[in-house]
């Protein structure tokens, strides 16, 4: 039998660089592509496709021409700069997962596709715990087009039988690669601001609780619902996961502790609202029953 190929898209990213590296360090062949070479040394000597994910036939040849057994599609726009570029962020997301979605049903030799979804999806009118089917109604561009594209991958499963799956991502956290131009991205930007001598000026307010995960369950979570059997993955549209909740005054006063010296400031922007948008934390008791999902960091 021939050994699975995973084709990682957007593999230069925060979530990319991650799953990549941890994909490669669990011994399977991977396939890195994304419009700029990976930046962690570790990655450098692993096959490199410099890919636009919007050009469709340079999508559909990749995926063929790799051998790709299984894709994961992780490039995209994030909500504050969605909010800044509206076609730009729209064009990206929608484009590019009809572009994979479409190509996956071409290319023989792939058996499943993965697509991150997000808390994004959720509108203001959910109180402070999105349930699974929640009330979606999103008032960003990035949530709109997470919403359609977890309605894509619905439509794809139905009429094609394409074995895609998703998880709704909340915040995420990690070390080895920085987000850009999401809301979330301050509970990272933070820690590169440690030793500055001037405070560090979070654009949330205090109060202003998001769900968030560790970067470790999220490789893992993707990890886990790309193992599970077809049959155990009874939503096609995406699940909620939860890791931890916090809002940026718990963050920065356990910072502190740590380096007493650490002082922040206050001055939202633009991000509040897109942050007041979306829930406190999401009920992930669907993901739990159906393919057994545990985070290690509540
Ligand atoms: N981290 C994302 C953002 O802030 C949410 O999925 O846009």
């Amino acid at each position: 039998m021939s050994r699975d190929v995973h084709f990682i898209i957007g593999a230069s990213g925060q979530l990319g660089t991650e799953f990549a590296l941890a994909l490669h360090q669990a011994g399977e062949a991977v396939v890195l592509s994304d419009i700029k070479p990976p930046e962690l040394d570790a990655l450098k000597d692993l096959p490199f496709e410099c890919m636009d994910v919007r050009d469709r036939d340079v999508v559909h040849q990749q995926l063929i021409e790799s051998g790709a057994t299984h894709v994961h599609h992780l490039a995209a726009a994030l909500s504050a700069r969605g909010e800044k570029e509206p076609q730009w962020a729209w064009d990206l997301n929608m484009r590019g997962l009809l572009n994979v979605l479409e190509s996956a049903t071409t290319s023989p030799l792939v058996k499943q596709v993965f697509w991150p979804s997000s808390i994004a999806v959720f509108g203001p009118d959910n109180g402070p715990v999105a349930a699974q089917n929640g009330h979606r109604l999103p008032e960003t561009v990035y949530g709109m087009s997470k919403q359609a594209g977890e309605q894509w991958c619905a439509w794809f499963r139905k009429h094609h039988g394409l074995d895609v799956r998703s998880v709704r991502y909340p915040g995420l956290i990690g070390e080895l690669s920085a987000p850009g131009g999401g809301t979330t991205d301050y509970a990272v930007e933070v820690f590169d601001h440690l030793e500055g001598p001037e405070p560090y000026s979070c654009f949330l307010s205090e109060a202003t609780t998001l769900p968030m995960m560790h970067m470790d369950d999220a490789v893992g979570a993707m990890m886990q619902i790309m193992s599970a059997s077809a049959d155990q993955i009874k939503n096609r549209e995406s699940y909620n996961i939860q890791g931890m909740s916090f809002d940026p005054k718990t963050l920065f006063e356990e910072i502190a502790k740590h380096d007493p010296g650490f002082k922040a400031a206050f001055a939202p922007d633009f991000r509040q609202s897109i942050a007041d948008g979306w829930p406190d934390r999401v009920d992930d008791s669907a993901a739990r029953a159906d393919w057994g999902w545990s985070p290690r960091s509540t």
